[in-house]
């Protein structure tokens, strides 16, 4: 296979992988808003998986820093166990208003959703050590480094810490490219790897999903 057919074959995986999860059409709506927002939604093919990794946990308490319009909010909602609650960070009340029309068109109980709104560093350390089985982080990249350690301190043994968007558009594995968001990722990539509290993989959906669970003591 030449690098030219491998790169098609690859982005046609890719494309069918990320593409083939059917959606609400309360997440098409919400999706929709968060564009016209300017705040871009996790892809389909993340969103099912956030969905997985909350049901294959009976997740019970999940955060997720960076609420924009809900999306990814309503696919950790739809794989969590039926008393489970989601702790959600935002610094935009207006995407945290959108997020909340998602969640009541979704008819989710107002109990089950603890919006907070304020800056990730901020609001984390305020958060229970070992209190939650998954935290996921879909917001400033340049930061990303800095939430690793956040998210391990934050996991049960057993749990899951999961980044969004972290190949930064295809950025991260061109050597050229050294702008500080690129430079974050590549650091938060080798900080995962590095953590012998961590068994990660890398997910090939959307821009780069990885996830990573904590070990048992
Ligand atoms: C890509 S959007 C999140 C999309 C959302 N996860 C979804 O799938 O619908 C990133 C979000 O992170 C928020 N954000 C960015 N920097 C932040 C920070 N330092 N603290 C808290 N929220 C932040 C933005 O306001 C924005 O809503």
């Amino acid at each position: 296979m030449t690098p030219e057919t491998r790169n098609t074959a690859a982005a046609a995986a890719h494309d069918y992988t990320d593409g083939d999860h059917a959606e609400s059409e309360i997440l098409k709506a919400a999706r929709a808003r968060g564009h016209d927002l300017g705040c871009p939604s996790v892809s389909t093919g993340a969103g099912a998986a956030l969905r997985f990794l909350t049901a294959a946990l009976q997740a019970k308490a999940v955060v997720e820093i960076g609420t924009g319009a809900g999306v990814s909010g309503l696919c950790l909602l739809a794989g969590m166990a039926p008393d489970g609650v989601l702790t959600s960070i935002d610094i935009e009340p207006e995407y945290q208003r959108s997020a909340k029309r998602t969640f009541a068109e979704a008819k989710i109980p107002p109990g089950k959703v603890r919006l907070i709104m304020g800056q990730a560093l901020e609001v984390l350390p305020r958060l229970t050590d070992g209190g939650y089985d998954l935290v996921f982080f879909d917001a400033t990249r340049t930061d990303y480094p800095r939430y690793h350690e956040h998210g391990v301190r934050l996991l049960r043994p057993g749990g899951v810490l999961a980044f969004d968007n972290v190949l930064g558009l295809g950025r991260v594995n061109e050597p050229g490219h050294r702008d500080q968001e690129t430079t974050a990722l590549r650091e938060l990539a080798k900080l995962v790897r590095e953590d012998d509290r961590l068994v990660s993989v890398l997910l090939p959906l959307g821009e780069g999903l990885l996830v990573a669970a904590k070990r048992l003591p």
